[in-house]
């Protein structure tokens, strides 16, 4: 089992966000996560990577107990079995294409030069590799992005509204690169997204209201 989050609790101070949380992710599976601004979709999304703390409950990945492993054991862990679409990019801007696609092997200690250029082949980006991150459009920085959390072979991808700054077309390209590439690698994906286009391509659907999350059979 990759990821079985149990009764998991999230305040800040004594700002409660969201309790009961219980999710199961099989290995493999593509499950999309929806609801309102605010409700801690992101903070959760967090807390699967062990970027961020809870108050109650259990976060198992791969077996391990993320809340009782220390930094560097979450950072080790974080490296090898999951990787990271955030909404905003976060490519390293002085880095090429290619180099920041190389990253997370890098911090592996692992380099593969024909592995960075299949990949970009892979997302569409083959001839982009030497360009640096301001020469690309949105959609092609989103498939960098892409690119980047999938380098490695995580067991996990998490993705945080990757389609959020995209126009209709570009999302689309966006998703099929995400669904293609994590069900060629066997990745579970856990997709947060406020689109129903995105959701609708998910093996389920989740609503996260304050009380946990709850089967969303209509994405309407
Ligand atoms: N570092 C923080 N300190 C205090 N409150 C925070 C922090 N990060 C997020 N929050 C609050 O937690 C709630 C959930 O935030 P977030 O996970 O970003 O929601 P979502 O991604 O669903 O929009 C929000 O009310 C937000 O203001
Ligand atoms: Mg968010």
């Amino acid at each position: 089992m990759s990821l079985v989050i149990t009764d998991l609790r999230k305040r800040y101070g004594d700002t409660p966000v969201f309790s009961h949380v219980s999710l199961t992710v099989a290995p493999g599976e593509f499950v999309a996560i929806v609801g309102e601004s605010g409700v801690g979709k992101s903070t959760l999304l967090n807390c699967m990577a062990g970027l961020d703390s809870w108050n109650d409950g259990t976060v198992l990945l791969d077996g391990m107990d993320l809340g009782t492993l220390g930094d560097d054991q979450l950072a080790r862990l974080r490296r090898e079995k999951t990787g990271f679409v955030f909404q905003a990019f976060h490519v390293l801007p002085h880095l090429s294409v290619a180099q920041n696609v190389a990253l997370p092997l890098m911090l592996l200690g692992q380099h593969d030069d024909d592995r960075v250029q299949a990949m970009l082949t892979e997302v569409g980006l083959g001839d982009l590799g030497q360009r640096l991150p301001q020469q690309l459009s949105g959609g092609q920085l989103q498939r960098v992005a892409i690119a980047r959390a999938l380098i490695h072979r995580p067991m996990l991808l998490l993705a945080d509204e990757p389609t959020g700054n995209l126009d209709p077309r570009t999302a689309l390209r966006v998703m099929d690169a995400l669904v293609s590439q994590t069900r060629a690698h066997g990745a579970a994906m856990v997709l947060v997204t406020h689109s129903k286009a995105a959701a609708a391509r998910a093996d389920r659907v989740l609503l996260l209201s304050a009380d946990g999350l709850s089967d969303h059979a209509d994405p309407d």
